[in-house]
């Protein structure tokens, strides 16, 4: 024995035999597995159905179950009942299914009233067919099981003219010697099983011609022996040629030799079969050499396989799979072939799998997963002549593709491509069938789908999931993509655009992807909100952020982001704006208000406003009879006498002029003191020429009662004119310390700002005098 192969082809279903337990009326009881040595006493008179199945039941009797009128269903399978009294059932009208198989029966008597539908009579100890003549009575007959060592025509008459649906027939040893070839030809069945002896040589003679049979199903059929063993086997299937209603055939537990093996198909590939199963097959290399040789293993392989290739490819069906086998090729049908569906896969098929093959032009269906494919250029080459093939599965294969090899011509009908699990890369996408409607390409090595992909206007459902890609494709090239799978990837900023792009998605799953959080995924994150629910597959439960490192395991949904911090150009323009207009602003205020200015009177009114508040008052006003002593200098006295004075003494407001309320007999620093003690407020009216004339006659006064300390308020100072700092002698340290301080109100050259000078000064000075001092 050098190899041992096992593989299946499956067209076929095996008919069962089914009981109907449905009804409600029935009255089932179990006792199978009990242990029992007789039929139970104890049965209800309503039990429909018993099965008193593997005990070890020798005998039964009329008594046993004449009682059990209602009974319908009795089974005794498995027991060791050796012989059956028909007649004992006399008394149960009802039953119509009787099962004794497996038990130890030799001998049967046949007195029979009872019309049966299923009798089961099979893995039994007979020697000759059970058949009485009796059983030409049961008119109701389905099925009949049966079993015997030796056939005999004559005892398969009384039920020939019966039409039984199946017949079971289990041949049992020693088989054979007393042979009638013709013996089964009158059983008038739809469907035959025959079961021959295990571990045995088949060399049964029989006529294979069972003219009824449909359906038929052979178990155990060994002939090692030598190649020509198994002739007599070979002999029966050559006659079923002449069934031309057989179309169903079914071989179990077959053991034989390659050549026989290969005989066996080419006999059934001549036949009307539709249906072909094989079961269990154990090929045996028996070989003509003499000298044994391992290496010839090989030719042990390709001889039968090129001829079971040749076999398998030539059969008249429309349906094949081989699967899991060792098969490394499989040629192209040497004409038209009607397959429609062909399944090969787990094997270890090559590229050259129907190279060239222009036969398989009503193929629909092919699958070659699971093989050893390495170039996709020689699969779509292969495609080229199957005219009709709507689906192609190649995944888990070693499939890569490379666009300077060989030309891109799928065959047109494609719609349905299964490439997951192989080495493709994004070249793939120069390489697509044209009308292709659902693409599957996952577990691949594709990094980006090319911009300039040809379009696939009919593709609906695109499968790119565990491959990594970085960016979810735009739908220009897919205008049709319904449902697109790209979870698992390296997408980390999904373009925003996609959903307007793919207009007709219905379902995206792109969940599990590492999603890096920021400024660009906003839109995104925003566009998948507007979408509904349905369409974004494992949202919000699989999206989450994976970078920055802050955010990461966040749900998208849950991440937000200000509009103004993520446009930058927005964030410039903002920033740029308010500045502009703060600068515009304050340039005009400087310019056309002299804020400065302003700023610097309202300053002083506010200091004004918060001394006078400190300042006993009530002694003031009982001590003091002017308001304000005036001093200037000569050259300004236009300005004091025609602005100041007549603009302060409108409002009352008592002034001390040292020229005009001179005291005679006093000099006239004596003068000014007086003046200035009399008064609430000293004011100087600055001006380059006051300064440098003026201001001495104060200095020693001014030191001398401490005036300039800090918080000095008797001093309101006048700027008419600027002075520069440069023109201050440098002795009059005090001034220019005062100066420095904006203590000094300016006299603006504006008329319209003199309103808010004078309203300054006035409430600087403004103080209620009694009158009567005077
Ligand atoms: C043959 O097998 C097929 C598929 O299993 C089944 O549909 C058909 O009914 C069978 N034919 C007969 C005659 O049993
Ligand atoms: C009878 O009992 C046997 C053993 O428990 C079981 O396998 C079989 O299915 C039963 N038959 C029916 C018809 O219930
Ligand atoms: C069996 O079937 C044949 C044809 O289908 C019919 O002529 C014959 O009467 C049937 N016999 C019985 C016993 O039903
Ligand atoms: C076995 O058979 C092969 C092919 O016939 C041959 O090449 C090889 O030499 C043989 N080996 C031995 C050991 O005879
Ligand atoms: C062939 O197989 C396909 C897929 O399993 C099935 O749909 C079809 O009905 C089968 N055809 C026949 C003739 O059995
Ligand atoms: C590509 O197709 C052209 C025309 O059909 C053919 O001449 C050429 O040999 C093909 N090339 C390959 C590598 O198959």
């Amino acid at each position: 024995m050098i190899s041992i192969f096992h593989f299946v082809i499956i067209f076929m279903l095996i008919l069962e035999i089914r009981i109907q337990l449905s009804d409600e009326s029935e009255f089932l009881v179990d006792r199978s597995k009990k242990g029992l040595i007789h039929v139970p006493k104890d049965l209800s008179l309503k039990t429909t159905i018993l099965n008193i199945s593997h005990n070890y039941i020798s005998e039964i009797q009329t008594s046993d179950i004449l009682s059990l009128s209602k009974l319908r269903i009795l089974i005794i399978s498995h027991n060791r009942i050796q012989h059956l009294v028909i007649s004992v059932f006399k008394f149960s009208q009802e039953l119509e299914y009787l099962d004794l198989s497996h038990n130890k029966l030799g001998k049967i008597s046949c007195h029979l009233t009872v019309n049966l539908k299923h009798l089961d009579l099979s893995f039994n100890a007979f020697d000759a067919l059970p058949i009485c003549k009796e059983f030409g009575d049961m008119s109701q007959l389905k099925f009949l099981g049966l079993s015997a060592t030796q056939l005999e025509k004559s005892r398969v008459l009384p039920i020939a003219h019966l039409n039984i649906s199946k017949i079971l027939l289990v041949l049992g040893e020693p088989f054979g010697e007393k042979e009638d070839p013709e013996s089964l030809q009158d059983f008038n069945t739809e469907s035959l099983h025959i079961v021959f002896p295990m571990k045995k040589e088949f060399h049964f003679i029989l006529d294979g011609s069972f003219s009824t049979v449909m359906n038929l199903e052979l178990s155990n059929i060994k002939c090692v022996l030598d190649d020509n063993a198994c002739s007599c086997f070979l002999n029966i299937l050559a006659e079923l040629q002449t069934n031309p209603r057989l179309s169903n055939l079914t071989l179990n537990n077959i053991e034989t030799t390659w050549n026989s093996f290969i005989r066996i198909l080419q006999m059934v590939w001549h036949t009307t079969i539709e249906y072909f199963l094989i079961s269990n097959v154990k090929v045996e290399g028996q070989l003509d050499f003499r000298d044994f040789n391992y290496s010839v293993v090989t030719h042990v392989f390709s001889f039968p396989q090129s001829a079971i290739y040749k076999i398998f490819s030539n059969m008249n069906i429309q349906n094949l799979t081989v699967s899991g086998t060792p098969m490394m090729h499989m040629l192209c049908p040497s004409q038209i072939s009607p397959f429609l569906y062909l399944d090969f896969s787990n094997n270890l098929l090559t590229d050259m799998v129907f190279e060239n093959c222009g036969s398989l032009t009503v193929l629909e269906t092919l699958i070659l997963q699971k093989n050893q494919l390495k170039e996709l250029a020689k699969i779509v080459h292969m495609t080229k002549e199957m005219k009709s093939l709507q689906q192609l599965d190649i995944s888990q294969n070693s499939l890569r593709y490379d666009e300077n090899e060989g030309n891109c011509s799928w065959t047109k009908s494609l719609l349905s491509l299964n490439l997951p699990s192989n080495i493709l890369t994004d070249s793939v996408f120069r390489c697509l069938p044209p009308r292709i409607k659902v693409l599957d390409l996952h577990s691949n090595r594709i990094e980006s789908i090319p911009k300039d992909v040809t379009s696939l206007e009919a593709l609906q459902e695109l499968n790119v999931a565990l491959n990594s890609l970085t960016d979810l494709p735009g739908c220009g090239a897919f205008s049709s993509l319904s449902v697109l799978i790209i979870d698992r990837n390296s997408v980390s900023q999904p373009s925003a655009d996609f959903f307007q792009s793919c207009q007709k998605i219905r379902s995206i799953k792109a969940g599990n992807n590492p999603f890096q959080c920021t400024c660009e995924l906003r839109e995104f994150v925003k566009n998948i909100g507007q979408v509904s629910s349905e369409v974004v597959e494992g949202w919000p439960d699989s999206y989450k952020c994976d970078y920055p490192e802050s955010y990461k395991g966040t749900p998208l949904k849950d991440f937000h982001m200000s509009a103004l911090s993520c446009n930058t150009a927005l964030l410039m323009v903002t920033i740029g704006a308010i500045t502009l207009v703060l600068a515009v602003t304050v340039t005009f205020l400087c310019i056309y208000l002299d804020l400065p200015w302003y700023l610097r009177m309202v300053c002083q009114w506010t200091q004004t406003r918060h001394r006078a508040r400190n300042i006993p008052l009530e002694e003031l006003q009982r001590t003091l009879q002017f308001h304000a002593f005036i001093s200037y200098s000569e050259h300004d006295s236009a300005w004091v006498k025609n602005e100041l004075v007549p603009c302060l003494e409108k409002e009352d407001i008592r002034i001390c002029l040292h020229e005009r309320n001179f005291v005679a007999g006093k000099s006239i620093v004596e003068n000014i003191i007086n003046c200035i003690e009399k008064s609430y407020k000293s004011i100087f009216v600055l001006s380059p020429h006051f300064v440098q004339s003026e201001w001495c006659h104060y200095e020693l006064y001014f030191a001398h009662h401490n005036l300039f300390r800090e918080g000095s308020d008797n001093l309101i100072l006048i700027l008419l004119e600027p002075i520069p700092q440069n023109i201050i002698p440098s002795k009059y340290h005090k001034l220019k310390a005062l100066m420095t301080q904006w203590t000094y109100l300016e006299w603006p050259k504006e008329k319209s700002k003199r309103g808010l000078f004078w309203a300054n000064l006035r409430a600087a000075i403004n103080i209620k005098l009694e009158q009567a001092k005077e």
